[in-house]
């Protein structure tokens, strides 16, 4: 796909579809009103008509408007100026480009006169309209034998005066930059867990590092995690015939001086629950239980095209959880990289057993902050349903910059407290710590046991366990959450300086 930015006069844009908007009671929008006066009132006759009230993301399809040189006009509701949230602007794209995929046009045209959304801020506008249009393109078609017709629509622009169109130029790299790396993510999720196994992710991520200079990947096998004393995230893998892998992704961005800012990645490829079973509803979806791992893919690949001048080091722990002979047990003790030992308790809480080796292993890059993201707990999914991402952290300056972050990509998090008073529930009396803490309070004490392995630096935990998939219908699948919110953070690190 191509996006451009296009500058002229709205009523001679050539293209097959051009998008303007209507508000609230069929109120044209400044473009709308251009087209309406080039078209002698062929518009406002229209919508006065009542076709179209201008409710968000309603739609019109308008043919031949006469005076006018596009093919097509979309028209599309934009609701009362203060219904312009992220949420309905988003909305109003999704319908926008649905209505464009309907008429298999090759190209299209937005004219949105930055009312899309509320916030003045006219990069973020752009950023989102092209981020939310490509991803209203994405198809997953991988493990199809037949494959999807290919799009029609090769060319997307967006219409905007010259004062803006520098401005714009940046929110269209941006954009497309957080496509790529949403689009790395989903794809690696909605892989099959006998296709996308810790080898098939390690392979990944060599690859990524061959299309870019700045990147360089490091693979460590079981033999050699042995040897670090990386015994809890190798005791995940027991019972799998697939080989535990950690995969290093160094991105050398910046200057050597500049410390390194971490991202870990749980990559659990399928979590049966191991010896402590999962049910068998919809374990299907336990092959998403690597999109931790596949929103850090998505961060360094969308990082690497923006060329952020940073150090920013992604590690993937990646293991097959499943059961059988050789699986670990409840009960079983291990020590881990860093000496504490852990007693086993549910070998379904695997998640926090393969990401304490990895924080503990991120110590030799002396970060200046470690993030990490996982599908760790159904808890989180009570906690705060399909929306927010979970924050947990032990440092307040991170904290607030990565809820910043999400805000700004509009992929939310909420934080959630990492209080001492919850630590206790980790209380082992055969082992330093028990790796479950009861139900209440699943997600905090998850966090908690991660919290002993990060005391030596500035760390976050992003749970996405209730953002990272779509499981009904038509939308089942990987979403790429939160590669935006991680992706946003990394650029405001970049910008600081
Ligand atoms: N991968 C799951 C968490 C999960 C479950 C994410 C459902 C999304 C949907 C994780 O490994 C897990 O099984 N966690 C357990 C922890 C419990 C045993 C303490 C859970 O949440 O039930
Ligand atoms: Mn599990
Ligand atoms: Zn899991």
């Amino acid at each position: 796909m191509d996006f451009e930015i296009v500058n002229g006069d709205v009523a001679s844009c050539e293209t097959e579809c051009l998008v303007v908007g209507i508000e609230a009671d069929g109120q044209l929008s400044p473009s709308a009103q251009a087209l309406d006066t080039a078209a002698q009132g062929y518009i406002s006759d229209i919508v006065g008509g009542g076709d179209i009230q201008g409710k968000t993301a309603e739609t019109l399809l308008l043919q031949k408007v006469p005076g006018v040189s596009a093919r097509r006009v979309l028209l599309v509701g934009l609701g009362a100026s203060d219904e312009r949230n992220d949420r309905n602007y988003r909305k109003i794209v999704k319908s926008a480009m649905g209505a464009i995929k309907g008429v298999r046009t090759e190209s299209a045209v937005f004219s949105l006169d930055g009312l899309g959304s509320n916030d003045d801020d006219q990069y973020r506008q752009l950023r989102h309209l092209i981020e939310w249009a490509g991803a209203e393109l994405y198809i997953y078609d991988e493990t199809k034998s037949k494959k999807a017709d290919p799009l029609a629509l090769n060319k997307l622009a967006i219409l905007l005066s010259e004062d803006d169109t520098e401005l714009g130029e940046y929110a269209l790299l941006d954009g497309v930059a957080l496509i790529n790396g949403i689009s790395t993510a989903r794809d690696l999720g909605n892989l099959p867990g006998n296709i996308c196994t810790p080898t098939y992710l390690a392979e990944q991520a060599i690859a990524l590092a061959a299309e870019h200079e700045a990147l360089e990947t490091t693979i460590l096998d079981e033999d050699e995690m042995r040897q670090l004393g990386m015994h809890s995230l190798l005791s995940v893998g027991n019972g799998s015939d697939q080989p535990s892998k950690l995969i290093v992704m160094h991105y050398k961005g910046g200057s050597e001086e500049d410390k390194n800012h971490v991202l870990v990645g749980k990559g659990i490829t399928f979590d049966t629950g191991g010896i402590s079973l999962k049910p068998g509803a919809s374990m299907d979806e336990m092959k998403f239980d690597m999109c931790g791992a596949a929103s850090v893919f998505g961060a360094m690949t969308a990082l690497c095209e923006m060329n952020l001048e940073l150090n920013v080091v992604g590690i993937v722990a990646a293991a097959e959880n499943m059961p059988s002979g050789r699986a670990t047990k409840p009960g079983d003790i291990v020590t881990t990289m860093s000496g504490q030992t852990v007693e086993i308790l549910n070998t379904d809480a695997e998640g926090r057993l393969v990401l304490c080796d990895a924080l503990t292993y991120a110590e030799r890059f002396e970060p200046e902050t470690v993030v990490d993201v996982a599908t760790l707990t159904g808890a989180c999914i009570v906690a705060l349903g399909h929306q927010a991402t979970g924050l947990l952290s032990n440092d307040d300056t991170l904290a607030n910059d990565l809820l910043e972050a999400g805000n700004q990509a509009a992929d939310k998090a909420w934080r959630l407290p990492l209080w001492d008073e919850y630590q206790e529930q980790l209380d082992s009396n055969f082992a330093d710590i028990a790796n479950i803490g009861g139900p209440p309070a699943g997600t905090i004490t998850a966090a908690c046991f991660l919290s002993r392995f990060t005391k030596s630096y500035r760390w976050a935990h992003l749970d996405i366990a209730g953002v990272a998939w779509n499981s009904k219908g038509k939308e089942k699948g990987a979403t790429g959450r939160c590669v935006p919110l991680l992706t946003q953070h990394l650029m405001n690190l970049a910008a600081e300086d």
